[in-house]
């Protein structure tokens, strides 16, 4: 892990936290409270979706040690059990159709390959099961969309291989989710997704 990527880890709660308060907990909030069952968490980060889960069972993969070891004090503020792994969401350590539903927040923009972590995510989700996305998203606009893309190399650099300009919900339909339900925030920049894993 680079430098850079240490001090973003050690920080990210920090950077996040004006955001997070205004904007992004009552949407967190809402997306949760729809998820039922076993649940799988991706790249959960520092675990600040664990206690706002009610009446499941979450498992949460997460690659960054130092991510992990912040997480145990939000796992410990949490109403409902929570097992944390490390692991990639290129390569899920589960069967096929274990989960009854697949959580991912802030987390497709960063993954290295979005396109394979979609396709395991779709593996491990029983016919059925919900996937929740909250992301931030590539802009169909003429002239915000060619930015993103000019800028993302640096802003990848700065901010632990985050991509301004992921495509999630042309991902998420060329993948075979249904899409039950879609939400933009910030002039569509993020976006709260309830998709469905057809049953076949
Ligand atoms: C922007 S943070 C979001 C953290 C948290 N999900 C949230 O909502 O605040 C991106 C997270 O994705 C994790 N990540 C990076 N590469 C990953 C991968 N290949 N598979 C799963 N998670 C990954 C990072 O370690 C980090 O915790």
């Amino acid at each position: 892990m680079s430098a850079n990527s240490r001090w973003f880890h050690r920080r990210y709660d920090r950077l996040m936290e004006p955001l997070e308060r205004r904007s992004f907990l009552p949407l967190r909030t809402a997306l949760l409270a729809r998820a039922q069952g076993d649940v799988l968490e991706i790249g959960s980060g520092t675990g600040i979706n664990f206690p706002l889960y009610r009446n499941v069972r979450v498992t949460a993969i997460e690659p960054s040690a130092a991510m992990r070891e912040q997480a145990e004090a939000r796992i410990r503020q949490s109403a409902v059990p929570v097992t944390i792994l490390p692991g990639t969401a290129e390569r899920l350590p589960f069967g096929a159709d274990a989960f009854d539903t697949i959580v991912g927040t802030l987390v497709l923009c960063t993954v290295p390959d979005a396109v394979q972590a979609v396709r395991e995510m779709k593996r491990v989700c029983r016919p059925g099961g919900r996937l929740l996305l909250f992301e931030h998203v590539r802009l169909e606009h003429p002239v915000w969309g060619p930015l993103q893309d000019a800028l993302t190399p640096a802003w990848k650099r700065l901010c632990d291989g985050c991509h301004l300009n992921r495509d999630t919900m042309r991902l998420l339909r060329s993948e075979g989710f249904e899409i039950m339900k879609l939400q933009s925030l910030w002039g569509d920049i993020f976006i709260a997704v309830e998709a469905v894993k057809p049953a076949d």
